[in-house]
């Protein structure tokens, strides 16, 4: 019986008869930062109480580039060991082939969902996963720090530069000798593509690829912005930052030793936990802008939940998909995890704003959050965005100066790019 005949069967006592009969042993598999896990997994407890199914967990390492890598072998092998990918919003148009369409499945509450979330994940026409989550980044600053130096909210990258220097000079000169001014995901991986991407798109120096597919990173604005970045490695932020990726910069933060951070929306919940040393000592704004004449650039991030083809459940997967994206199981996840949701509603919601202030706060910044190329690249996005994390990371490492290591990722993109994306 499918999905949709079980939902409109008439007869209650055949509908409870049908699921019990079917009960599924379900995979989810789900990469996790901060309390993402066990926020899951005590919803997958009430999904398994509710419909005798059962849900295991399959659990991925942080970096994304490393769950895509793993996400492709099990793809092209048509593993029916998985049933629910937990997908990266930039993953859609390179892994579409693989998932049901969850268009007709999911008619009755779409249009409940912000708009350009399922927009992301829709790919001719094919809703390829049901958006989970968002994410826009903030820089996270220690307000107690910048109130004692007598410092104002930077609202550039040159005053965050400056400010995070005065502030871990005399912080160390009094003792606290762990003092860091910055802590960013500077790994080579897609973290990186995401942090770079708002420094040169905020200094003027547009996009990786531009949306017509264009290729325009080879500029002057670019190298600007990626030559402050590379001053910060040793100096306001620790060498180590080279293989930062999210939860090393907020173990930074947390810990109380670094002035500023750029991470996503999770760290908020985390930063201002009972246990957490900085609780009621920082604040979030947007990230930095070039200066003069440019705009605050925030990467749009999030996750989304998507049915494989080769599963040999897939209605109850549907069924899962549908559970994890509800109402109640969103606000939950905006209060604990300070997710932002992909139900429009749940931004207004009374409660969570009572409780997680940094929802509503940030919903200007999720709505206008700077997407990465990846439609306009299509399949190649994962190794455009190779290419790109590598320039950044040779240029910060001291492998080349920015104009070369542009220059040569021109040559990269022309290449991978080729008569058309
Ligand atoms: C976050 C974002 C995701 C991004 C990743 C990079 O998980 O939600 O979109 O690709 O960070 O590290």
């Amino acid at each position: 019986m499918s999905l949709i005949s079980k939902m409109t069967t008439g007869i209650a006592g055949l509908a409870i008869m049908a699921t019990s009969a079917m009960a599924a042993d379900l995979s989810i598999v789900h990469g996790s930062v901060g309390r993402d896990h066990e926020i899951l997994r005590k919803q997958l407890d009430k999904f398994e109480a509710n419909t005798g199914n059962t849900v295991t967990i399959v659990s991925m390492p942080e970096s994304t580039s490393d769950q895509f890598g793993q996400y492709k072998l099990w793809l092209a092998a048509q593993s029916s060991d998985i049933d629910v990918y937990r997908m990266d919003v930039i993953w859609a148009p390179q892994m579409a082939a693989h998932f049901i369409d969850l268009n007709p499945l999911v008619a009755d509450i779409i249009g409940d969902f912000v708009p350009a979330a399922v927009e992301s994940q829709t790919v001719d026409g094919k809703l390829v996963a049901l958006p989970m989550f968002l994410g826009a980044p903030a820089l996270y600053y220690r307000s107690d720090l910048l109130e004692k130096y007598g410092e104002n909210v930077p609202e550039t990258w040159q005053e965050m530069t400056a400010t995070a220097q005065k502030i871990m000079d005399a912080e160390r000169a009094a003792g606290s000798d762990g003092m860091y001014g910055f802590v960013f995901q500077g790994a080579a991986y897609e973290g990186l593509t995401c942090n770079a991407q708002e420094w040169i798109a905020s200094n003027g120096g547009g996009r990786i690829v531009e949306l017509d597919g264009s290729i325009a990173i080879n500029n002057p604005k670019a190298a600007e912005a990626l030559t402050l970045a590379a001053s910060w490695v040793g100096g306001i932020a620790p060498e180590g930052v080279l293989n930062y990726k999210e939860e090393d910069a907020r173990g930074v933060f947390q810990s109380g030793n670094a002035v500023f951070m750029r991470n996503w929306n999770y760290a908020y919940a985390l930063a201002g936990g009972e246990d957490s040393p900085v609780r009621g000592k920082f604040a979030v704004t947007t990230l930095p802008t070039g200066g003069e004449g440019t705009s605050t650039a925030a990467t749009l991030g999030g996750w989304h939940l998507g049915v494989t083809k080769y599963s040999k459940n897939q209605d109850a997967a549907v069924e899962l998909v549908r559970f994890l994206t509800n109402y109640e199981n969103q606000k939950e996840r905006a209060i604990v995890t300070s997710r932002p949701p992909t139900l429009s509603a749940v931004y207004e919601d009374a409660d969570v704003a009572a409780q997680q202030e940094f929802i509503p706060l940030w919903k200007p910044v999720v709505d206008n959050a700077l997407p990465r190329p990846s439609a306009a690249t299509l399949r190649k996005y994962n190794e455009v965005s190779s290419a790109f994390w590598t320039a950044v990371h040779n240029t910060m490492s001291g492998q080349g100066s920015a104009e070369e290591n542009l220059a040569k990722l021109e040559q990269d993109l022309t290449r991978l790019k080729g008569p058309r994306w």
